[in-house]
């Protein structure tokens, strides 16, 4: 593994690998050390979680990061290429991080640069890390990741998170329920991908439906992203569609997790952050484990 661009480019037996080592470390069992060694976050879209536990993840091994928050105050204001920036950055640093509106970004800067790439979101696309800190949270309450029954709902079209977890956990043997608006279901790519794989899934264009709610191992809620739409006039179409409350979730098993890769808005009530059903924030803890695992491997710390 020299960078982390797609959930694609990875074979189940890296994930178990990458999961074992975040179990390690998380036990103290592994201590990765990254002293003088320096990250680049280049985060040109906003971020709370991706960029600040990648932070943490490095600090917490002992490492350093450098931060761009988007491009003001650089000198891609004067003109400079993306390319020349990307370049630049690699000369300081070891690994870079990056976030992006951009579809293809991180693989564009994994064939410029020498040193490793890590994919912090690019576009509607992909968003890998968040996808195995997912695989993460899952195997840790569920106890496997074998043949689980995934519900998915909200913007699934546009939802990186969505495509990368689907991809990952494909590998699995999962069973999925999709829920949208029929304007925010699954793309045709990743249906294709599904076919292929022989991975079974259901579409529901309705509110979540409780009876098939109670059949389900994880629920994965996700935010309808008024940022990806083309029109306002879409956005308001289908903004508010669901919301996930305490009462929906009185016929589920009780080893059902919601997970939600955050922020929520208006689809998660808060009333259901006190039931035992909640790990959401766990989830955000998690990735820190997960971040520092993935540094690890591409930079060799273990
Ligand atoms: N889950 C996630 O990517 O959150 P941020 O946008 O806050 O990084």
């Amino acid at each position: 593994m020299k960078n982390l661009i797609s959930m694609r480019d990875l074979s189940k037996e890296e994930i178990l690998y990458l999961l074992k080592l975040a179990s390690q470390i998380e036990k103290g069992e592994v201590n990765p050390d990254m002293q003088r060694r320096l990250a680049a976050l280049l985060f040109f879209e906003p971020s709370t979680r991706t960029m600040f536990s990648f932070d943490t993840a490095m600090k917490r091994m002992n490492g350093n990061t450098i931060v761009m928050s988007g491009t003001k105050d650089t000198s891609a204001k004067k003109g400079e290429s993306f390319a020349d920036t990307l370049q630049t950055i690699a000369q300081y640093t070891d690994i870079i991080i990056m976030r992006s509106p951009i579809e293809g970004a991180a693989r564009y800067a994994s064939e410029v640069v020498g040193i490793p790439v890590v994919n912090a979101g690019d576009g509607a696309n992909q968003h890998p890390t968040q996808a195995l800190l997912d695989l993460y949270s899952i195997q840790k309450t569920q106890g496997t990741l074998e043949n689980l029954k995934i519900g998915i709902a909200g913007d699934l079209r546009f939802g990186r998170t969505v495509h990368s977890l689907v991809q990952a956990m494909s590998l699995f043997g999962a069973k999925f329920k999709f829920f949208s608006p029929t304007f925010l279901s699954i793309p045709k790519n990743i249906k294709e991908f599904l076919h292929e794989k022989k991975i079974r899934f259901n579409e529901f264009d309705e509110d979540m439906d409780i009876k098939i709610l109670s059949e389900l191992d994880i629920l994965y809620v996700t935010r309808i992203q008024k940022e990806r739409f083309a029109s306002p006039e879409d956005y308001e179409k289908v903004k508010g569609s669901y919301c996930l409350t305490k009462e929906m979730l009185s016929h589920v098993k009780p080893n059902l997790k919601v997970l939600h890769p955050l922020p929520r808005v208006d689809e998660l009530s808060s009333d259901v952050d006190d039931t035992k059903y909640a790990y959401y924030f766990q989830q955000a803890q998690n990735g820190v484990y997960m971040r520092q695992a993935i540094i690890t491997i591409l930079l060799g710390g273990v």
